[in-house]
């Protein structure tokens, strides 16, 4: 598990931020205990002063309180958070600020204009892929983005794509080798969340022939895709199965540079 950036500040207030925290969390049980019903969301921004930790909420929790540096709700947060798991500040910039690819419209300003129907359509939907496309386009994530995460996309982007702490991409570390940079740019780009950990695949699929999402692991990958060449075509190009809710290879040329998609296959070349 990565955890976010840290400063190496004061142990001493990390500790008591941490405590501070722990009690208006214990405090907010017992205040809902006693009062005996669920009074919506805890909008308690945390603040700790000079700000510099930041709160890991695990896995598939929704997540207590707000971050260190921001004042943002808890779902804000979690929306940022999402927007780099699943690789969308990749295509469309850092906080949807664009400048990726000319393919990939930026999302500021754009997101404001579009309704919040519009975008939860958008982000499960796609916007229309081309059984053949030549172009990046917009990934359908249905099934695989959740519909709390999508809900907490949309009300990031409405918020205007504020700084959350930890909301960062993950960097590539140099000099490490091509298997090193290839299982980051993994995680980076969100390969992960469709093939699953490792290659192993088996990420649902339902209305695919396979219904599931397959592997970069395994006899049949291998098989199939026997050399560097075509792994790095299907890479590049994509590959469209049939329209949403139907899950579809992204189409990763003018996102991924060359050495990328190298780095990418020695990746996965070392998998099982
Ligand atoms: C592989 C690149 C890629 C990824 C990853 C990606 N997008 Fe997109 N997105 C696009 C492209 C390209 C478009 C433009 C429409 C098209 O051509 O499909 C787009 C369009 C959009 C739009 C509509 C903008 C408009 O023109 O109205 C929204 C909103 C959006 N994306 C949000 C997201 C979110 C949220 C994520 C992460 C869950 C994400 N995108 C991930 C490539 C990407
Ligand atoms: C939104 C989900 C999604 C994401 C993200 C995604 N893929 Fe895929 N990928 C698929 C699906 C679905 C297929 C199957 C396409 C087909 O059968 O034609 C596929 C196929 C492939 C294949 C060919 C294997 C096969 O059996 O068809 C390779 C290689 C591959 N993806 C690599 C990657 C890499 C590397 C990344 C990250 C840069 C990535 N994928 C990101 C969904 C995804």
């Amino acid at each position: 598990m990565e955890s976010g950036r840290r400063n190496h500040g004061d142990a001493a207030i990390v500790a008591i931020a941490v405590s501070a925290i722990a009690l208006v969390v214990v405090a907010g049980v017992l205040t809902g205990y006693v009062i005996g019903h669920n009074n919506g969301h805890t909008a308690t921004p945390a603040s700790t002063g000079s700000g510099s930790t930041s709160v890991s909420t695990g896995g598939g929790s929704t997540g207590g309180s707000t971050t260190g540096t921001s004042n943002v709700s808890a779902q804000v947060a979690f929306g940022a958070h999402a927007f780099v798991q699943f690789a969308c500040a990749q295509c469309h910039g850092e906080q949807g600020a664009g400048g990726v690819s000319p393919d990939v419209p930026a999302l500021q300003g754009l997101a404001q204009s579009l309704t919040v129907k519009q975008l939860t359509q958008i982000i499960e939907h796609g916007a229309g892929v081309s059984s053949n496309p030549t172009k990046p386009f917009m990934p359908i994530w249905h099934g695989i983005v959740s519909k709390h995460q999508i809900s907490a996309l949309v009300a990031y982007m409405k918020a205007g794509f504020p700084a959350v702490d930890g909301a960062t991409s993950l960097t590539v570390p140099t000099g490490q080798g091509g298997a090193v940079a290839g299982l980051i740019l993994y995680q980076r780009y969100g390969c992960i969340n469709c093939h699953g950990p490792n290659g192993l695949g088996g990420v649902p699929n339902p209305q695919s022939p396979d219904t599931v999402v397959p592997p970069l692991s395994g006899k049949d990958f291998r098989a199939q895709f026997n050399t560097p060449q075509k792994i790095a075509d299907v890479i590049r190009s994509g590959s469209v199965i049939g329209k949403a809710p139907i899950v579809s290879m992204p189409h990763w040329a003018t996102i991924l540079s060359d050495q990328q998609i190298a780095e990418l296959i020695a990746y996965i070349d070392n998998l099982s």
